[in-house]
């Protein structure tokens, strides 16, 4: 018996990249130095001691990756500005040869007739912002303002679905206080200012999209997961608790109620890390710029999280969480396939935040299968993939979630961060060697998807 699970009419399919792990020509055209080129120089920090200044070359092969898109069915195209290409210094003096780029990008996706869903943030800080201290200083939210002013005069008239960040979480945690991606900090205080300054700069951002764009939709991209206790003991459960209000309800309650949740901020206090009065940097007027009434919110989904507490961490006196790996199923990244947690989070999110739509803006696994003797990539394990968590957002809006879109993650093999180009999340195969493009198993059953509005499942 097979089952046909069809999606709503106009429901969009797409699929997304992000500037600096696609483009290249990192020191092209006028381009300027991002906080990712100078974090990717540093050996050690990258696994695979590589970087991002060639990339999939996208920078010169963008036709071609737009003609891929139309051949794969796409009706929508999610990608991201690089900030020092356009504003080489972060502010002041504009690169036009950076805009014109992303402006013949955004026709050529109009004349094939996908939809651009532009990412302002995906990352790359200007360097030279970072040297006048990155996201710990306000004056950098108001040069992101000034960024998002200039980007949507010039594309707006264009482009109608925008969003100001890509994962915060990712900026300001990895970013600020683990030190696993740029700028490569360590400091929690740091960490939780820079996440005020984002969120600043996105709800500065916002009235200034919807004065530039007429008819803008516009929104932002969080990483939310699912957090749930490794055991039913208080510890754990707290353990979980706090992971939650970290990764989730932070910006979620910032974004949609304008505050941030009080346990998350009592934990800073207990840990030293934020004195008694919060945070310091939150100035009168900032959470009602923050929960701005946004069109969408995107969500990206890869896998959920389960939590344990363990010892007292000697540094600050708390307890320390700690992930634990459930018997699963296990991509590349050593990420957990578990498509019932994006069920849960639409559901959640939904529920508790009411948002007036939602994206899946991000959703794709890391499998590393290559070409075979006949250059056919079959990557069924994707394939799988996919249809699962497919099905699991059907279900959600099954039960009323306002879900609009799904872009799967990503439509290249591209440069994975700190992972380097070891991590294969593409639709398409790259081969960095000569640069070529191979649609996987897996880009083919996508497209079908499409075509058919619907997932099969035998
Ligand atoms: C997300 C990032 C994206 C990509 C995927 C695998 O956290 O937004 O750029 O690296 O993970």
């Amino acid at each position: 018996m097979t089952l046909r699970v069809s999606f709503p009419k106009d429901f969009v399919w797409g699929s997304a990249t992000s500037a600096y792990q696609v483009e290249g020509g990192a020191r092209e055209d006028g381009r300027g130095e991002s906080i990712w080129d100078r974090f990717a120089s540093v050996p050690g920090n990258i696994e695979d001691g590589s970087t991002g200044d060639v990339a999939c070359d996208h920078y010169h092969r963008w036709r071609e990756d737009l003609d891929l898109l139309k051949a794969l069915g796409h009706r929508a195209y999610r990608f991201s500005i690089a900030w020092p290409r356009v504003l080489p210094l972060g502010r002041g003096s504009v690169n036009r040869p950076g805009l014109d780029f992303y402006s013949r990008l955004v026709d050529g996706l109009l004349e094939r007739g996908i939809a651009p869903f532009v990412t302002l943030y995906h990352w790359d800080l200007p360097q030279a912002l970072q040297d006048a201290g990155g996201w710990a200083e306000r004056a950098t939210a108001e040069a992101f303002a000034c960024y998002a002013d200039l980007v949507s005069r010039t594309l707006g008239d264009r482009v109608k679905h925008w969003m100001t960040h890509n994962e915060p979480w990712c900026s300001s945690i990895l970013g600020h206080r683990t030190g696993l991606q740029a700028p490569g900090l360590r400091d929690a205080r740091v960490a939780l200012v820079a996440s005020h300054h984002l969120l600043l700069s996105h709800g500065l951002a916002v009235p200034l999209l919807r004065q530039n764009v007429p008819g803008a939709r516009v929104g932002i991209a969080l990483n939310l997961a699912p957090c749930g206790p490794a055991s039913p003991s208080p510890e754990d459960a707290d353990a979980s608790r706090r992971r939650d209000g970290e990764l989730n309800r932070w910006f979620l309650d910032a974004i949609y109620r304008g505050q941030y949740p009080a346990d998350i901020v009592a934990d800073g206090v207990a840990a030293g890390v934020l004195t008694a009065d919060g945070l310091p940097c939150v100035r009168d007027g900032d959470l009602r710029a923050i929960a701005a009434p946004l069109d969408f919110l995107g969500v990206n989904y890869y896998f959920r999280l389960v939590m344990r507490s363990t010892a007292l961490a000697e540094k600050d006196n708390q307890p320390r969480t700690v992930r634990v790996a459930p018997e699963s199923e296990w991509t590349d990244m050593g990420w957990e396939v578990y498509p019932d947690g994006l069920f849960e989070t639409l559901v959640r999110t939904y529920l508790e935040y009411r948002p007036r739509a939602m994206y899946i803006t991000e959703n794709g696994a890391s499998y590393s299968t290559a070409p075979d003797a006949q250059g056919r990539i079959e990557d069924g394990a994707r394939i799988r993939y996919l249809r699962d968590h497919l099905v699991a957002a059907r279900r959600a809006i099954e039960v009323g979630v306002p879900l609009e879109g799904y872009f799967a993650w990503s439509l290249l093999d591209n440069f994975e961060w700190q992972c380097g180009y070891r991590q294969r999340f593409g639709l398409c195969w790259v081969d960095y060697a000569t640069g070529e493009r191979t649609a996987k198993e897996s880009a083919h059953y996508y497209r079908s998807v499409i075509e058919a509005n619907a997932v099969v499942v035998e």
